[in-house]
């Protein structure tokens, strides 16, 4: 049985005082939520504060982006054992805005996902296909690369331990959310290659996240979804009480 997740990509949003009067807040306002993982994924200079307002509370924290070497001559990267020793258990990866506006592969995503893990990471790995490739018709092709390619050489065990999210990029920040079917159509595929490559024990431990303009109303039907494990969400997850309802509304859904 999967545990649903609910994460929040504040992307670059909140200054640390912000990041950190948001975090002191929620935790409040989920602290009687049970069976969802939550997870907030501020901007790296809040990493640290904010896993200090939520210690010891059901809250984690996830960082943006990381570099795959561990340390060196890197100006401006940030490595996965600096954002973990920050407080950070998760890591988003591969985001269509990195891969969009600063160059990212799906080789740089495969080597991002093997430091996170080896920094006792959990990379939360993003897809999803443009609105010209599903025009085009490409969507399960495109899908398909970034699965085979970021996480190519991955043991099953590695790929079970991580998360992976759908994110159409013509549904982030459009408010142009993929109907339910859309996303349980492209998770079952994904599934599906899951299966193909790794193996069933692994398709069938691996979260599978849906991400573009989720919100508290259309949380449920999504999460509802048999292949869709959680939200990975943006804009509605930087006020306080719409992602804290995203998160109640996930955890109705599936029990
Ligand atoms: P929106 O929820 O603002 O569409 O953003 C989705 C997203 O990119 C989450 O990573």
């Amino acid at each position: 049985m999967r545990t649903p997740l609910i994460a929040g990509n504040w992307k670059m949003y909140k200054t640390v005082s912000e990041a950190v009067a948001f975090a002191k807040e929620f935790r409040s306002v989920v602290k009687d939520v049970s069976g969802v993982d939550i997870v907030l994924a501020p901007t790296f200079t809040a990493v640290h504060a904010v896993a200090e307002a939520v210690r010891a509370t059901n809250v984690a924290v996830a960082a943006q982006d990381v570099y795959w070497e561990k340390e060196g001559a890197f100006t401006g990267e940030v490595s996965a054992s600096m954002v973990r020793e920050a407080g950070a258990e998760y890591v988003i990866i591969g985001h269509s805005e990195r891969r969009r506006l600063f160059g990212e592969t799906d080789v740089m995503v495969n080597r991002k996902i093997r430091a996170a893990q080896g920094a006792d990471l959990t990379p939360i790995v993003c897809v999803g296909e443009t609105l010209e490739e599903r025009e085009a018709g490409a969507t399960l092709a495109v899908l398909d690369r970034q699965i085979k390619d970021g996480l190519d050489g991955l043991t099953p065990e590695q790929v079970a331990a991580l998360v992976i999210a759908y994110e159409p990029v013509w549904a982030i920040g459009t408010g142009r959310t993929a109907t339910a079917a859309q996303a349980q159509d492209a998770h079952a595929h994904i599934r599906g290659r899951l299966r193909q490559w790794f193996g069933a024990d692994t398709a069938e431990q691996t979260r599978i996240l849906y991400g573009g303009s989720v919100k508290p109303d259309n949380t449920a039907e999504l999460v509802r979804e048999a292949d869709v494990d959680g939200a990975l969400v943006g804009g509605a997850s930087l006020d306080v009480k719409s992602f804290g309802e995203i998160v109640t509304k996930s955890r109705q859904a599936v029990v």
